[in-house]
């Protein structure tokens, strides 16, 4: 069942996002060569407790950090470490807060200093499927819009879409129905409905779409060793068009 949400409660979930983009602000700000993610984590921990707000990643399902930072090959849900940050990384940044009984939840990818030009294009790809899919978030449309939007944008860019994980609904819940695949064919699934509340992430690789999970149980890294990119926003899909909370 999706769970829709009045405008009231849209509101509200509006103030837990926006502490996720400011949260999401500073720590971007704070990445540089030589800094590590366990530093980024404490930040975050920080700026999240200054908003009265509670870190919504620590604990979930046993999820060790606030912060999830995955670097290079890694896809999601890496484990913050003591690991400098170089020249040439890129790491994607996922971060949810919880705030007046609402959750909201937003990722980006940011290169470190001079990084390849594939890795750029990767980004830069990933993040225009995230804005193309924020605008099939249409009451007219069903759910795979979305999803093939992401994924017909990503393969002709020369990149490929992750299969085994999926974006999803938020709300009083960090993951409410429905899921959210980044792939699939348009026009199936639930009709966009005003008053649904959808985290989309697109979850992109270099090459193969293919992914693991590490021995730590968490950290999903390519199976071919190619880089992975990921954004995410929150998003409420209203009469008047899709409206980004994740902003700051
Ligand atoms: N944005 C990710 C998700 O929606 C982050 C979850 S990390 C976890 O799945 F630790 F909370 F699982
Ligand atoms: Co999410």
């Amino acid at each position: 069942m999706i769970v829709l949400k009045s405008l009231k409660e849209i509101q509200r979930m509006k103030v837990a996002c926006s502490i996720v983009a400011e949260v999401l602000r500073v720590v971007v700000e704070s990445v540089s060569v030589g800094v590590t993610t366990i530093e980024l984590n404490s930040i975050a921990e920080k700026e999240v407790s200054k908003r009265k707000a509670k870190p919504a990643f620590r604990g979930y399902s046993g999820y060790p950090a606030s912060l999830c930072c995955s670097l290079n090959n890694q896809v999601v849900h890496g484990i913050p470490d003591s690991r400098p940050l170089q020249n040439g990384d890129i790491l994607s940044l996922d971060f949810g807060a919880y705030y007046d009984g609402f959750y909201g939840d937003a990722a980006v990818t940011v290169p470190i200093g001079k990084v390849s030009g594939v890795a750029l294009k990767l980004i830069a790809a990933t993040e225009k499927s995230l804005q193309l899919a924020v605008e099939a978030a249409l009451v007219q449309n069903r759910l795979s819009d979305i999803s093939s939007t992401v994924q017909a944008y990503i393969e002709s860019n020369g990149f490929s879409v992750v299969r085994d994980f999926v974006g999803h609904g938020i709300g009083r819940n960090l993951h409410e129905s429905p899921q959210i695949p980044n792939y699939g064919i348009p026009d199936t699934g639930p009709k966009l409905r005003a008053g649904m509340v959808l985290a989309i992430e697109p979850m992109v690789n270099e090459k193969s779409h293919e992914v693991k999970v590490l021995s730590d149980g968490w950290t999903a890294v390519t199976l071919d060793g190619g880089l992975s990119a990921h954004f995410e926003h929150t998003v409420a899909i209203t009469d008047n068009g899709p409206e980004i909370l994740t902003l700051v």
